[in-house]
């Protein structure tokens, strides 16, 4: 019998490997024959460890497990899915999963993440079989990006530029070396779902890239993970070994007689790491800083040649569309945001976890339906989506559709998805500052707006909340907001004025707590 325990590094956290060993333990002094396959999650976190069991016509899900059930569980024949007070069921029933639509992470949770046979049983690798089978015919490097185009897929970094765009600007470009980066260093506060799916379905990422470097002809790639995801670094560097030994990567990819090769590059611990061109500093070994655009990485990038930069699930959505085709994606979403996003709900929520939906639902949705409110269960009061330099939505704007553009016109940003939750104990004025403090802190330096203003931010802010001219300050505030958004030379700086003025004008109150304004 096989018992699915994840070692996704949430999980882990949990007690997801203790689990496993009591599991291995009590089976043995029961004489039970079991073996443990450890995958990723399924993404519902509070569930974690959630541990399944395959029986003859499907797996059935118990969690929370703490390493003390194990021996109830037993005592209650769970391998023979017997009743138990934590006994979920059918993992793909649970509502939070049956509402999904999980194209990218469909495999996530489900299969053994170092095994190319389990990938290849649920459909991996079949968008790069079409993609050889297309580089075989005239022009088939421009009908791969042409698909990629036509399919609507936009970066899942959270600018959303278009892929196939990016992918055809590199194809353009003439070089005798070209490359292909992954942009893994994940460091919006409240994301989660590209260590979820390096943890969880790394040849996704893998055959992805190899699509991308067929595509463009870049015959090398590099995955570049943060530091703070050691899990993850270790699954997607085993994984690449397995796939160069299955021969999915390397001189001869599939056979076909055409090359491609991944490495794996562990960062050092900056957010700014995260920005493409510090990104490209970083790898080529330098301090990450950010460099002027253009030229664009496209161009100019890696080692000063032409590279595509991807962020993870960017590049693991694209073997779904080479297998599917690209209308089958782009039948998902609404307006110009085309197929699905990974939204990840964090913060003050009862039910956190990955949630995969068409673009379009409002975000109250996300929060009430899936998320089941805040965990305090208080009132909710601030919403931030899109990391450290998205913006707070009051409880007014929780209609707002998650689409680019819808969200963007309410003054937010739906970026790489990630949604986090306040309830109504949060200090708005004291999210303000910690943006001006982020910002101080992970700031490259380069540029004056933000290396400087950040800090006169930090201590505007201080003046207000202090009430030292609390009108005049606020003014200041502003005006700082508007030379950063204008002068600085990255997001980092250009965006921090996103949290810092939407918790200035949806929630003034928090700003007028100071003495000298309440006289
Ligand atoms: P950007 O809008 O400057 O560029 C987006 C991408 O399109 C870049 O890769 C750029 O090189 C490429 N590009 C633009 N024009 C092109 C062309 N004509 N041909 C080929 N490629 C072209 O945005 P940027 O600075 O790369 O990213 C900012 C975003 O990053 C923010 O909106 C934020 O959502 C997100 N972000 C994500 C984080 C995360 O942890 N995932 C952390 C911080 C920010
Ligand atoms: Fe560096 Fe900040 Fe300027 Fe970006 S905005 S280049 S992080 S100083």
């Amino acid at each position: 019998i096989r018992i699915f325990v994840p070692k996704d590094a949430q999980a882990v956290a949990l007690g997801a490997d203790k689990v496993a060993r009591e599991v291995e333990r009590v089976a043995a002094e029961r004489g039970e024959t079991v073996t443990i396959v450890r995958t990723g999650s399924r993404g519902l976190f509070w569930l974690e460890p959630m541990v399944e069991i395959e029986t003859a016509d499907a797996r059935i899900a118990y969690g929370p497990v703490k390493p003390t059930d194990v021996v109830s569980l037993f005592n209650a024949g769970w391998l023979a899915a017997g009743e138990h007070p934590i006994r979920v069921g059918r993992p793909e029933e649970i509502p939070y999963l049956a509402r999904q639509t999980r194209l990218t992470f469909a495999r996530c949770g489900l299969v053994d993440p170092l095994s190319p046979d389990d990938y290849v049983a649920h459909g991996g690798y079949a968008g790069l079989k079409r993609t050889l089978e297309m580089l075989g015919r005239p022009e088939g490097q421009t009908a791969i990006v042409d698909e990629v185009k036509a399919s609507g897929l936009r970066g899942r970094g959270g600018a959303g530029f278009p892929t196939g765009i990016k992918w055809s600007t590199v194809l353009l470009a003439e070089a005798d070396q070209k490359y292909v980066v992954c942009n893994a260093d994940e460091g919006d506060s409240g994301t989660f779902a590209d260590r979820m799916l390096m943890e969880g379905d790394p040849f996704s990422l893998i055959e992805g890239m190899t699509i991308a470097g067929l595509a463009v002809g870049a015959t090398k790639g590099f995955i570049y993970i943060r530091s703070e995801y050691p899990h993850a670094f270790r699954t997607m560097t085993d994984a690449i070994a397995a796939a160069t030994k299955a021969g999915y990567l390397g001189s001869s990819v599939m056979g076909s007689g055409r090359a491609f090769t991944l490495e794996t590059r562990l960062g050092a611990g900056a957010y700014i790491c995260g920005e493409e061109t510090s990104l490209l500093d970083s790898l080529e070994g330098k301090r990450g800083m950010v460099r002027a655009k253009p030229p664009l990485p496209a161009i100019k990038g890696l080692f000063g040649k032409p590279t595509i930069v991807n962020n993870v699930l960017s590049l693991a959505t694209v073997p779904w569309i080479m297998a599917n085709g690209a209308k089958a994606y782009a039948d998902f979403g609404i307006g110009r945001s085309r197929g699905t996003l990974a939204f990840q709900l964090a913060g003050n929520i009862a039910r956190g976890g990955l949630v995969e939906l068409p673009f379009g639902p409002p975000l109250r949705e996300l929060i009430e339906e899936f998320g089941g409110g805040t965990r305090s269960g208080r009132p909710l009061r601030a919403v931030q989506v899109g990391g450290p330099l998205g913006a707070y939505f009051p409880q007014e704007l929780l209609d707002t559709p998650l689409d680019y553009e819808a969200f963007a016109a309410k003054g937010g940003m739906v970026g790489h998805g990630g949604i986090v939750v306040f309830d109504d104990a949060v200090d708005m004025a004291a999210q303000a500052r910690f943006a001006f403090e982020f910002c101080a802190a992970e700031s490259c330096g380069k540029c004056t707006p933000c290396r400087i203003g950040s800090t006169r931010g930090v201590e505007t802010i201080d003046k207000v909340t202090a009430g030292i001219e609390p009108e005049k300050n606020l003014t200041l505030v502003r005006d700082l907001c508007e030379v950063m958004t204008d002068g600085s030379l990255c997001a980092m700086g250009g965006l921090t004025p996103l949290p810092v003025l939407s918790a200035l004008n949806h929630f003034p109150e928090d700003f007028r707590r100071a003495p000298a304004l309440m006289a």
